[in-house]
């Protein structure tokens, strides 16, 4: 099958399956979602999730028929249909998936249609939950829960905070839509061939920045500059699918909230804060990745409370500035010996110059590997989906080929995950 990098869930067979907890009304967003990013969606609701959100809307939204429980038996099919359908999947998304179909997976009981293909199916699957918190707290659901993370191919989305249908405000609402496509996505960018849900950062820690920074110089001006934030979040998310517990230091960032979903979440603005919240992070790190793309000045008042005029500001911005401190190159001098850290180096020039400047700033951050990635390409780089270039270490000159932001992440994560010291 041919794939399209850009679109990694282009023509795959994806399989929804809604089980009974009022985020079930969310599901028809998913699957519209995935329908436009390509992917080729069959639907499945347990007979409580039937009470909440309409099989017509999925099957519509789907372009082809919702199966429910009661359709498992049918004298129509030739074949058992929990196994058709997990043969045909290439990913199973369970989005909610209830406490009830969660303790039926977890102890391996086949009792429906939606707990029959789970256990028939030898293809990954992304779980996210939802439900009420009391019911999330129980020792019974932790249980089962915990019990899931041991099966391999799964890939647990954990239920976050906030408001719920029943008006308690606690854990238990389900990730967002946005969220779980773009974890579908990641699964499908890591390999190209098969969905890859193996969770090789399992029990390691990332702290990532990302975004520009913004330097105040009066009341209303600030300097800044093109970064979107992508790279940097694409990374820390990517990095939490593979299991990593991950830290993100940003500035503000064009991209979509829900991407954030799920991390350490630490907003900052300028390059003075993003330091200090890296610096406090930076122990509890098994490796950093410094994708923000720093100021490089900053004024040296701190920045004006006042808005000189238009005519003063010739003289306003000839001096007054100082450099911004490198935070690169401050985490390396003070990390711990056994953290590892990935600097990115945003350069213009031939191969030839990019490469040459490229180790110069290896060798000047001190850093274990160092991306460098030209700007002056079309269609990748700042603000772009793509990226790519050249991924330096000390024995290692990797060409990377122009790539999305997403595998590209993923590539980097490898490299860093490889150069981490086993874990004793
Ligand atoms: N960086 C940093 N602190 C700064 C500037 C940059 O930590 N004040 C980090 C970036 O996050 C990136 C790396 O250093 O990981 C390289 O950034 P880049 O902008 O390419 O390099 P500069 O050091 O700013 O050098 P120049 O602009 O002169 O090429």
């Amino acid at each position: 099958m041919r794939t399209d990098p850009e679109r990694p869930l282009q023509g795959r067979r994806l399989l929804v399956a809604a089980s009974g907890s009022i985020a079930a009304v969310k599901t028809p967003l998913l699957v519209s979602a995935l329908v436009k990013a390509g992917a080729e969606v069959r639907c499945l609701l347990t007979a409580s999730a039937e009470k909440l959100v309409s099989a017509s809307a999925l099957a519509c939204l789907s372009r082809h028929c919702c199966y429910l429980e009661r359709d498992q038996w049918d004298p129509a099919c030739s074949r058992p249909l929990h196994i058709e359908l997990a043969e045909w999947a290439e990913l199973v998304v369970v989005a909610p998936l209830s406490a009830t179909s969660l303790g039926r997976w977890s102890q391996g009981i086949a009792d429906g249609l939606l707990a029959s293909t789970l256990l028939a199916s030898e293809v990954p699957v992304l779980a996210a939950v939802a439900m009420n918190t009391a019911m999330w707290k129980h020792p019974a659901v932790q249980r089962n829960w915990d019990t899931l993370q041991t099966f391999p191919g799964v890939l647990p989305l954990a239920p976050g905070a906030g408001l719920l249908a029943c008006d308690r405000i606690g854990d238990g609402r389900m990730v967002s839509p946005e969220l779980i496509e773009l974890a579908a996505a990641s699964l499908f960018s890591r390999g190209m061939q098969h969905a890859n849900a193996e969770r090789d950062w399992l029990g390691r820690s990332l702290l990532v920045s990302a975004g520009p920074t913004v330097e105040p110089i009066d009341a209303a001006r600030v300097l800044t500059n093109r970064s979107s934030g992508r790279m940097g979040v694409l990374l820390a998310q990517a990095a939490r699918m593979r299991g990593a517990d991950v830290v993100l230091v940003h500035g503000p960032l064009q991209v979509p909230d829900a991407w954030r979903e799920g991390l350490h979440d630490l907003p900052v603005q300028t390059a003075a804060e993003m330091g200090e919240l890296l610096i406090k992070y930076q122990p509890y790190a098994d490796a950093v990745a410094m994708v923000a793309a720093v100021a490089d000045l900053k004024r040296r008042d701190g920045g004006l409370s006042s808005k000189p005029a238009k005519n003063e500001l010739n003289c306003l911005l000839s001096g007054g500035w100082e450099d911004v401190p490198d935070l690169l190159q401050q985490l390396v001098r003070q990390r711990p010996q056994v953290q590892r850290l990935l600097g990115f180096a945003a350069l213009s020039g031939s191969e030839d110059v990019l490469l040459e400047r490229g180790r110069i700033k290896l060798q000047a951050k001190g850093c274990d590997l160092l991306m460098v990635n030209p700007i002056d390409r079309p269609g990748q780089g700042f603000g772009d989906v793509r990226n790519g270039g050249w991924l330096l270490g000390d024995q290692l000159q990797l060409r990377l080929p122009a790539m999305s932001k997403l595998a590209l992440a993923h590539h980097l994560l490898t490299a860093l995950r490889e150069s981490l010291p086993r874990m004793s």
